[in-house]
């Protein structure tokens, strides 16, 4: 694979705050999941959730098919401004949104027989009049858990989570009604957040054990997202080894819907030091900057073990650390105690009001949870392409205003 490039953001020429996609790095990632998607004749979508910038979907059409969406609204998006494939999967459909949901997807997952049977009626008329095949699938439930779940957070096999159909329900549902998969051509798993392959390779052996049965008549097995398939480090030879062999073991065509790393590490939140401040009772300075990390990386502090990178600076996690010097807490600029980092940074040099802080891979998760909490300023987004700073939007008042009322 070709070496990652090196980031030539110059975030001097950033007004911040902004949301920053590099596109020669953005341009990289697509081209790992290209490459995946050559090699194998697998799938390859774009999910939505976690960073639907669509000025830019002219950019990920030329490596990705079709895009993955969990509402109606992103459905609408990838209808109007990516074409090709709509795949929806919602945790619940819901009866008026239905007929748009069919209109714009031609693939729905969906989460429970009970959900399946409530629409599937409506799924074949729709068939029958525009002449239009929706594939329909169900998403299942593997019970993976892997060493590093961060609480359960971010997985969607955590015990009690309403994701997915766990292998009991699914006999239980067939003994009921052995006709209960007619019409169904695919099954969905995503149980993965930031992962290395080799946790892909233990849970697609467990869907094997407890699933495969089910596998013949299928014409498609979705494995989700979650994987850091673009990281430099992981194991691509190894899933597309992978997909191969599980494609022509169970004439199946795999799908993949990476959300993650298509931005990985190809896109920064590049905000301004506005005041540093002393305290007597802590080992460290704290630096306010004019963006929210409540309101602008939801994602990244919803876990207190997550790594916030900043570029240039180290980790710190120490509750009593041995060098104070040049440490400190960022910290947002709205009013909420709680927005701020759970642990500090070590940086090269004292930070002083104007300095730019670089958040890396600041986009994923993170620019579509955004709020305007405190009326505080929404980042922009800009492309940074060939040393230039392009702006791609700016918010405003009216935005804020607009969400209000
Ligand atoms: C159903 C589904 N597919 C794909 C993804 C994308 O995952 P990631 O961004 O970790 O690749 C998610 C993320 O939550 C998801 O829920």
């Amino acid at each position: 694979m070709k070496k990652r490039p090196a980031s030539t953001l110059d975030p001097s020429k950033i007004k911040t705050a902004a949301f920053v996609i590099e596109e020669e790095l953005l341009r990289h990632n697509l081209s790992i999941l290209k490459h995946v998607k050559d090699e194998t004749g697998c799938f390859m979508l774009q999910a939505l959730k976690t960073w639907a910038t669509w000025p830019l979907f002219h950019i990920t059409k030329e490596y990705l098919d079709g895009t993955e969406v969990s509402s109606l609204n992103e459905a609408r998006l990838g209808f109007d401004e990516f074409g090709s494939e709509v795949h929806m999967y919602a945790p619940a459909y819901k009866e008026e949104e239905f007929a748009d949901v069919l209109k714009y997807c031609n693939t729905i997952v969906f989460n429970s027989f009970s959900q399946w049977y409530q629409f599937r009626e409506r799924v074949w008329a729709h068939e029958k009049n525009t002449g239009m095949k929706i594939q329909c699938g169900l998403r299942i439930n593997p019970e993976y858990l892997g060493p590093d779940e961060h609480g359960g957070l971010w997985s969607p096999c955590a015990p009690g989570s309403r994701l997915g159909i766990r292998i009991n329900e699914f006999k239980e549902a067939l003994a009921k009604d052995p006709k209960a998969l007619e019409g169904i051509s695919g099954l969905h798993f995503h149980i993965f957040f930031e992962k290395e392959f080799s946790e892909l390779e233990t849970a697609v052996t467990l869907v094997e054990e407890k699933f495969a049965t089910y596998f013949p008549g299928m014409k498609w097995i979705n494995f989700g997202g979650g994987q850091k398939i673009t990281d430099d480090a992981y194991d691509v030879n190894g899933i597309i080894a992978l997909i191969k062999t599980f494609q022509k073991k169970y004439d199946v065509r795999v799908q993949l819907e990476p959300g993650a790393a298509i931005v990985w590490n190809a896109g920064t939140l590049v905000a301004s030091v506005l005041d540093v401040l002393y305290r007597d009772d802590v080992p460290y300075k704290i630096a306010v900057l004019d963006m929210s990390f409540s309101a602008h990386t939801p994602d990244f502090i919803l876990s207190s073990d997550y790594d916030v990178r900043i570029r240039g600076a180290k980790i710190d996690r120490s509750e009593t650390p041995k060098n104070t010097k040049n440490l400190y807490r960022l910290g947002g600029g709205t009013c909420l105690t709680g927005d701020r980092l759970s642990f500090n940074h070590v940086f090269k040099k004292p930070l002083k009001a104007g300095d730019k802080i670089v958040i890396e891979d600041g986009i994923q998760y993170n620019l579509v949870q955004c709020t305007m909490f405190n009326g505080v300023q929404h980042p922009s987004i800009v492309l940074w392409k060939d040393g230039q700073a392009i702006p791609i939007r700016e918010f405003s008042y009216q935005d804020f205003r607009a969400r209000m009322g």
